[in-house]
């Protein structure tokens, strides 16, 4: 079978271009003016964990909680975060999901610094640029780790937007325990009080490897950032579906109105907001996101001329894994670590297009790297500029997406659905 996370376990951290390390790109160490030091220590370790039902998880965990500790900074602050492994026998690490951090800081085993092992320790700092919704988990066996609760939320506030922050604002990642879905902790309906005409604002994250369906009903809404990134003008919606890709996240606003809210995950209702009458849900279709709020300028479209251009088709299949046949969740026709690096270098414009030839969705994401997504199956988008940092391929389809190449480093490329990343589904991106 394929190695572990991220090339395996303690692989030598390689040198990057012109014999820098990667362990040389490291975050600062100072906040920016203003800005203050966020100091936090989670320590990952096994715990039995009693969901709000009474139902127990035999659980890994960040401090003993599931999710993890919610981590909060406001935009300019330091992020300062040790990370202890109690007796994680696999061994941990923390990866920023989405955030554009220093390659030091980004957490992946074997390619940007060594996995902590049981006993050890290893401290992150980076600047919390990015506002927005985000999560950080761990990337060593993650299809196993993340899974069994090695996750929490990450959210940055605006520095000045103190004034227009919502009444009530709700983090809320969903994420199947043991076969049983939940909110947070809470596998029942959440019960939440919100007082007629205070501003709202719910953040849906999806930390598992397959999508969820979310609808709200009884208000109309916006969805007003993806993945952290504002959207432009996004209008109100109403009785929509939305379709929440593995590792994605969702920001949605509204006015509480005087009866209830509710919000359903895969046609559950699991949060129940207000003390009015009771609303309808129901199955609604689902919002496409590449029509969706006003479009803008964006630096690049698929008209532009990009200095690397890489196709990877997405398959699966018998295929060779480091020298033999083996089955594997493949890019072109390749498992990892046998996928060849992308190389880039310092500046380049680079597009991905992705195919997916395989009857399976594949949430792509790159790391380090927010990317703009150009096109779905050639046409591109109406709405908005969506900036993401996850995008569900879907069967049969091809995604076109780009970013600049500004984070020097070495990152890992790879499919959200974590199994699948562990069946090969992961190649690493270079700067050279
Ligand atoms: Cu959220 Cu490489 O992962
Ligand atoms: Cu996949």
């Amino acid at each position: 079978a394929p190695a572990a996370d991220a090339g395996g376990g303690a692989a030598a951290v390689h040198p990057i271009a012109h014999g820098t390390a990667v362990t040389e790109l490291r975050g600062p160490t100072a906040a920016a003016a203003g800005g203050a030091v966020r100091p936090y220590t989670v320590t990952a370790r096994t715990a039995t964990v009693a969901l709000a039902s009474g139902r127990r998880v035999d659980a890994w965990t960040f401090d003993g909680a599931l999710p993890g500790p919610p981590l909060t900074a406001v935009q300019g602050d330091l992020l300062d975060v040790t990370l202890r492994n109690e007796d994680i026998g696999d061994g941990v690490t923390l990866h920023w999901h989405g955030y554009d951090v220093p390659c030091g800081e980004d957490g992946a085993p074997g390619a940007t610094q060594e996995v902590v092992p049981a006993g050890g320790e290893f401290r992150y700092r980076f600047r919390a640029d990015q506002a927005g919704t985000f999560w950080y988990h761990t990337h060593q066996v993650s299809h196993l780790g993340v899974r069994r609760g090695l996750f929490g939320t990450l959210v940055v506030t605006p520095r000045e937007a103190e004034a227009e922050a919502a009444a009530v604002d709700l983090v809320l990642p969903v994420h199947t325990f043991d076969g049983v879905v939940a909110i947070g902790a809470d596998d029942g309906v959440l019960r939440q009080a919100a007082e007629p005409g205070a501003a709202v604002r719910l953040r849906l994250l999806n930390t598992d490897s397959d999508p969820h369906r979310f609808a709200l009903a009884g208000t109309a809404f916006r969805l007003v950032a993806v993945d952290g990134r504002d959207l432009n003008e996004p209008g109100e919606l109403s009785e929509r579906g939305l379709r929440l890709p593995a590792g994605g996240r969702y920001d949605l606003t509204f006015t509480m109105p005087a009866s209830s809210v509710v919000l359903t995950v895969d046609g559950e209702v699991r949060l129940r907001m207000g003390g009015g009458d009771d609303v309808a849900t129901g199955e609604w279709p689902e919002l496409d996101l590449l029509g969706y709020g006003a479009p803008a300028d964006v630096p690049f479209d698929l008209g532009t001329a990009y200095d690397r251009h890489f196709t990877m088709v997405l398959d699966r299949g018998v295929a060779m894994v480091d020298g033999r046949p083996a089955f594997a969740q493949t890019v072109n026709g390749r498992g990892h670590p046998s996928i060849p690096e992308q190389l880039v270098a310092d500046g380049d414009l680079v597009r991905f297009t992705v195919v997916n030839r395989s009857l399976e969705t594949h949430p792509w994401h790159l790391h380090g790297h927010g990317v703009l997504v150009l096109a779905r199956d050639g046409r591109p988008g109406t709405g908005s500029p969506l900036w993401v940092d996850t995008f569900d391929v879907r069967p049969g389809e091809v995604w076109d997406v780009a970013f600049e190449a500004r984070n020097p480093g070495v990152w890992m490329n790879h499919c959200h659905n974590l199994p699948h990343a562990d069946q090969g589904m992961m190649l690493r991106l270079r700067y050279d």
